[in-house]
């Protein structure tokens, strides 16, 4: 299982440090949420950010593009240090381009899917991808609640990942904290990401630590 503490909810004016203490505290990948006003109703970060998070830890980076036009930005992002890229079903027409080139750029590619989007729209490019992001909030915040009819679809697509033999693992992003961290694990999630519950105490070495033993 790998904790991926997301840097939307952590002090940007403290940004390495808050990092190396989620690190300390156990994370296994660092969350970066791009928000671009149009796919979701919020901004946030871009590159740069990822490039100074590149700075200030070896863990690798996730990069989760909610995003229209993605395309256009998957370049500017991989030169910035990032490791693994989601990008949303919701938002590519050319999905398994976006994939094939995310792939030949060196990242690990990922389908980012949003609470309303069914399994099904994943059936043919699942072959293809490294991991499966299943949102259990609908894209835009952090702290939100955690939508529990995403346990379902995350049991449903780790046994659709079984019985075709695949590798894919399965990321989860909204609302994950103490009280559903090990139903998500059991239901077959491999990562959790963890914006409000790893930095919203002040110590994201504890929060990330809380986490992890709340998994055992
Ligand atoms: C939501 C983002 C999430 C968010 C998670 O649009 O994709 O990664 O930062 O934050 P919490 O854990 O606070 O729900
Ligand atoms: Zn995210």
């Amino acid at each position: 299982m790998i904790l991926a503490p997301s840097i939307l909810a952590a002090d940007f004016g403290r940004l390495a440090e808050e990092i190396a203490r989620a690190e300390r505290g156990g994370a296994g990948l660092v969350h970066v949420d791009v928000m671009d006003g149009h796919f979701v109703p919020n901004l946030s970060v871009g590159a740069p950010v990822v490039k100074a998070v590149r700075k200030a830890t070896k863990l690798p980076i996730d990069v989760h593009l909610m995003i229209e036009n993605a395309d256009r930005y998957i370049d500017a992002f991989v030169d910035a240090g990032a490791d693994w890229v989601s990008v949303h079903v919701e938002a590519l027409p050319h999905l398994q381009a976006s994939i094939a080139h995310l792939r030949a750029r060196g990242c690990r590619p990922g389908v980012a899917i949003n609470p309303a989007t069914p399994l099904a729209s994943l059936e043919e490019i699942l072959p293809e991808l490294d991991y499966v992001l299943i949102m259990s909030v609908n894209p835009g915040f952090g702290g939100q609640l955690f939508m529990p009819a995403s346990l379902d679809k995350i049991r449903r697509l780790a046994g659709q990942v079984r019985k075709r033999g695949l590798e894919t693992l399965i990321e989860v992003d909204g609302g994950v904290d103490l009280s559903n961290a090990r139903s998500l694990l059991e239901a077959g999630a491999e990562v959790l990401v963890a914006g409000s519950a790893v930095f919203s105490q002040g110590d994201a070495e504890a929060g990330a630590r809380r986490l992890l033993e709340a998994c055992l």
